[in-house]
């Protein structure tokens, strides 16, 4: 079984140093790169830019730092906590220097992008400091420090999406896999130190995009997630490869083109923006039985007030009008939020606001933080982070608990029912079980049956739930599918 990863520490979008690897391919220069990753989707899916440059130049990864030559972490900054636990990492980095003082330890990421120069200061281990819009450098830098110096890049582009890199897929299942659609954030939530980590926000152009997906359904991937910031403000505008006229693409067009691709490729996407996203978006997902039915739409907050201070340009009847039209044009789609406990001013009667939106939708999950001051954001230039720890800690197990039951009950209306799954792989906890997800996102977790492997589509009978997973067994013949 999975568990449900609801609380501050274990979530997706803040995903805890993991070792990438990947089978080296041709001219190797017998140098290793180890590179730990932190931090969202968009972090994982940079570390396999970063791979595929230095594999380039001849590099091979290793799944050990302790035979590595190169170390890299690509951080994040996102939470206090997130960065804390970068720098314990890196003080486990620097033992392994003192032992073989030739090691290159690299800081890559919005940690670097936040504190640049300051991160050599601060952290003698650290050789090269290297920000998301930089990677292309990569071995320039690397050159500067075998000659003897630190190296330092962290300027941010307006144009750069590496669209011409191909990504190599690290430590990945070859069933499913991310495709960043755009890069850095125009929006500006005052509490949120993305848009100064990542810069402004660029649209990679869709043909790239489409022969991504195209090359990985043909390498047997059967899903993709288009990921990006606020996926919804995705815009190109540029030349028609095939028909040599100006084109305008927008999120829903793009999704129908990824979609056309099979019928046997399933596509998700993360993160939509409920101040951006359309109409047009949920007819697009409506129309193509491929695109999931699971949206990603963080409230953040139920209080318009704090919606205000926090710079959503969103009130919570807007809010609710968007979950509203999602009902209305996908009557069955699951619907996710991040959720933050605690912000500036925020009193008990707003903090109740946030538990009755939560009711309202009943999300099928969601992920939710405490209040994080962040330097040099909106927030903590204007407000004061006056609620007091303790206070914050009680209204986020409050958010936990309300989530807890509410993810419980969807589950539960599975729970009878046959849904078709995209097998992933074995399950975390057990190689006799199998586990994948449905359409909704829900994992579905059932004993391995012979004839079924990685990358079908099966239908499974969910026999029972916890709050984080359906259990269930695979069925044969063809029931009635939900
Ligand atoms: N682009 C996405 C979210 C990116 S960050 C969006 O707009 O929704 C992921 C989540 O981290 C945010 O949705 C927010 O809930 C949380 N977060 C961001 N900054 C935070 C902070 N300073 N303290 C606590 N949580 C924060
Ligand atoms: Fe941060 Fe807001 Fe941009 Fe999301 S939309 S990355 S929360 S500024
Ligand atoms: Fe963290 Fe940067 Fe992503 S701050 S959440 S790794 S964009």
């Amino acid at each position: 079984m999975i568990d449900l990863q609801l609380t501050d520490k274990k979530h997706d979008e803040e995903r805890q140093g993991e070792a990438l690897i990947v089978d080296a391919p041709l001219v190797r220069n017998g140098r290793k790169l180890y590179i730990e990753s932190y931090g969202c989707q968009m972090n994982f899916a940079d570390s396999e830019i970063v791979a595929s440059i230095l594999l380039d130049q001849g590099f091979e990864t290793t799944g050990d730092y302790k035979e590595a030559d190169v170390v890299f972490i690509n951080t994040c900054s996102i939470r206090e906590n997130a960065e804390q636990r970068v720098r314990n990492r890196l003080s486990q980095f620097g033992v392994e220097k003192r032992r073989n003082p030739k090691l290159i330890v690299g800081v890559l990421g919005c940690m670097a992008e936040r504190l640049k120069s300051k991160f050599l200061e601060e952290e003698k281990l650290v050789d090269v400091v290297v920000g998301p819009d930089a990677y292309r450098e990569l071995p320039q830098l690397l050159s500067e420090v075998e000659s003897g110096h630190k190296a330092i890049n962290v300027l941010l582009s307006r144009e750069e999406t590496y669209a011409d890199i191909s990504p190599v897929r690290l430590n990945g299942n070859g069933i499913t896999a991310f495709i960043s659609i755009m890069r850095g954030c125009d929006n500006m939530c005052s509490f949120c130190v993305v848009p100064f980590t990542r810069g402004r926000e660029r649209s990679r152009d869709p043909h790239s995009i489409m022969a991504e997906a195209q090359d990985l359904f043909d390498r047997g991937y059967k899903e993709v997630t288009l990921l990006g910031q606020n996926v919804d403000s995705y815009k190109w505008k540029g030349t028609d490869v095939e028909e040599s006229a100006e084109i305008e693409v927008n999120f829903a067009q793009l999704l129908e083109k990824v979609a056309l691709i099979s019928p046997e490729l399933r596509i998700r996407f993360s993160t939509s923006h409920p101040k951006d996203i359309t109409d047009e978006v949920l007819y697009t997902i409506a129309k193509h039985d491929n695109i999931c039915n699971y949206i990603h739409l963080p409230v953040q907050s139920g209080s318009s007030r704090v919606l205000e201070l926090m710079n959503r340009t969103y009130t919570r009847e807007w809010y609710i009008n968007r979950i509203d039209a999602i009902r209305n044009i996908i009557p069955d789609c699951a619907i996710s939020s991040d959720i933050i406990a605690g912000f500036c001013t925020e009193t008990e009667e707003e903090h109740q606001e946030t538990l009755s939106i939560m009711d309202y939708v009943k999300y099928d999950f969601a992920f939710t933080f405490s209040y994080s001051e962040r330097p040099g954001t909106l927030a903590a230039r204007k407000f004061e982070d006056d609620i007091p720890e303790e206070v914050k800690k009680r209204r986020l197990s409050e958010i936990l608990l309300k989530q807890q039951e509410t993810s419980l009950y969807r589950l539960q209306q599975f729970v009878g029912k046959t849904v078709r799954i995209l097998v992933e792989g074995t399950s975390k906890k057990s190689d006799k079980d199998f586990c994948g997800r449905n359409d909704q996102n829900a994992m579905v977790v059932f004993p391995a049956t012979e004839g079924v492997t990685a990358g079908q589509y099966v239908n499974v009978h969910v026999d029972r739930c916890t709050s984080a997973t359906l259990l269930g067994t695979v069925v044969v013949e063809e029931p009635e599918i939900v």
